[in-house]
């Protein structure tokens, strides 16, 4: 049996990654920052929370990072923890250098004195390619980060790179395009959007407020990607891979995408910060820009090149984005439809997407927890 160690093993990836190296019969460790009380409902929506041995991790602290390389004998290091919000890290650039960039040389260092045998993962970006240089964008696109995450994401690839040629460790870099899920962080733009289209099916009134509607993303679904991630740890020699599907939409477009999941149909009218997004079945506003969602520098354009990991590690996407906006959208409308009408959860088999979990593992995850939160 091998033995995986990830970090931020209750993000959405982590969570993901969890689930499949258990499938495969891994003994999977995992890192959780200290809170004031414990946060595993992404853990616990996949059935897995009691499976996984959790262990105290923080990112930005060296001695845990060595306590934890010390004291648990692993095959395979995912290092997926992050301050992974690209807003955020304008209000929070020294604690995104930390967290993403120099604890990366932490792992790797500590890595090398104590299990220098062990295989490392990082989690790198599309983010890093900014301001693109070259459309698609593939392993050999030069780099031009525009946020401070991009920036302290860079120095964590190319601190892996070298980690690699300097000392032969097993060391990859996954440059992962945007990949989303119904386990995705609500302030993620999709997230926001299926949540919001969801209350809003539900009767609710309130408009949701986006910022840039233009920007474009190669959107794929986690649950794809962290296959992806396991693959490249599979392979005799360590590489840099992009995972992505290959094609690119606007935030508008994954906008249509969702609600017409949900059977609405919308009016567009105005732009910039004028824009908005009318229901015609209902009559309700359903969007508006508000600038404060505007970021400092914008990613304008993302579209990966995955050709290597297609022929090297056999990696394909299986979900296109209008599938994965229906799951989202729907995954959240049947949450809601859980918290306000108790008799649902008696007969879950037509409410709920089956890419998570079977219907008697939710039952049984959803008696356990009382309730799944949206
Ligand atoms: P996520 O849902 O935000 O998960 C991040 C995880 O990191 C959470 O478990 C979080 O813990 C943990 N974490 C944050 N700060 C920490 C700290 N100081 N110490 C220890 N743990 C900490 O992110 P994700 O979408 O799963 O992404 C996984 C990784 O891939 C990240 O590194 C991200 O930057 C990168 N990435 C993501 C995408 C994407 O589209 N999803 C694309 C490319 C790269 P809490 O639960 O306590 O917050
Ligand atoms: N979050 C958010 N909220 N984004 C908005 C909004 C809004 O209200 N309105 C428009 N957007 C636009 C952003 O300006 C950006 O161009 C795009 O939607 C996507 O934003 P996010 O969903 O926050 O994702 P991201 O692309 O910035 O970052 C994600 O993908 C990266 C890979 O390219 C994160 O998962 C990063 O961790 C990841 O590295």
């Amino acid at each position: 049996m091998k033995t995986a160690f990830i970090t931020g093993v209750t993000g959405q990836d982590g969570a993901y990654l969890a689930k499949l190296l258990l499938d495969k019969g891994y003994d999977v460790h995992g890192g959780v920052r200290r809170s004031s009380q414990p946060e595993t409902t992404r853990l616990d929506l996949l059935g897995i929370t009691n499976a996984v041995t959790l262990h105290d991790f923080e990112l930005t602290e060296p001695n845990s990072i060595s306590r934890v390389i010390r004291d648990i004998p692993m095959d395979e290091f995912y290092n997926l923890a992050a301050q992974s919000f690209v807003g955020a890290s304008w209000e929070l650039p020294v604690y995104t250098a930390d967290a993403d960039g120099m604890a990366v040389v932490k792992i790797l260092d500590t890595l090398r004195t104590f299990r220098p045998e062990t295989r490392f993962y990082q989690a790198s970006t599309s983010e890093m390619f900014g301001l693109v240089q070259e459309v698609p964008q593939s392993e050999t696109t030069r780099l031009y980060p525009r946020s401070p995450y991009g920036v302290a994401k860079v120095y964590g690839h190319y601190i892996t790179m070298n980690y690699r040629e300097s000392f032969g460790m097993h060391a990859s870099s996954g440059i992962l395009f945007n990949h989303e899920s119904p386990l995705r962080g609500t302030d993620f733009v999709t997230r926001k959007i299926t949540l919001g289209l969801a209350k809003l099916a539900h009767g609710g009134a309130t408009p949701i407020e986006l910022g840039n509607m233009d920007a474009k993303r190669d959107w794929g679904y986690a649950g794809d990607y962290v296959e992806g991630m396991w693959r490249m740890l599979q392979q005799d020699q360590a590489d840099d891979y992009v995972l992505a599907t290959g094609e690119t939409f606007t935030i508008r477009q994954f906008f249509d995408f969702a609600a017409e999941a949900l059977g609405m149909q919308l009016e567009w009218a105005g732009t910039g910060p004028d824009e908005i997004a009318v229901d015609v079945k209902s009559g309700k506003r359903v969007m508006q820009v508000n600038p404060k969602f505007y970021r400092p520098a914008e990613v304008d354009l993302l579209i990966g090149d995955a050709s290597k990991a297609h022929r090297k590690l056999g990696w394909r996407p299986t979900v296109a984005v209008k599938e994965l906006a229906a799951m989202m959208v729907q995954f959240d409308y049947d949450m809601l439809a859980l918290h306000r009408s108790p008799q649902i959860s008696k007969s879950p088999d037509d409410q709920l997407p089956h890419y998570i979990w079977t219907q008697d593992e939710f039952a049984s995850q959803h008696s356990q927890t009382g309730s799944a939160r949206c």
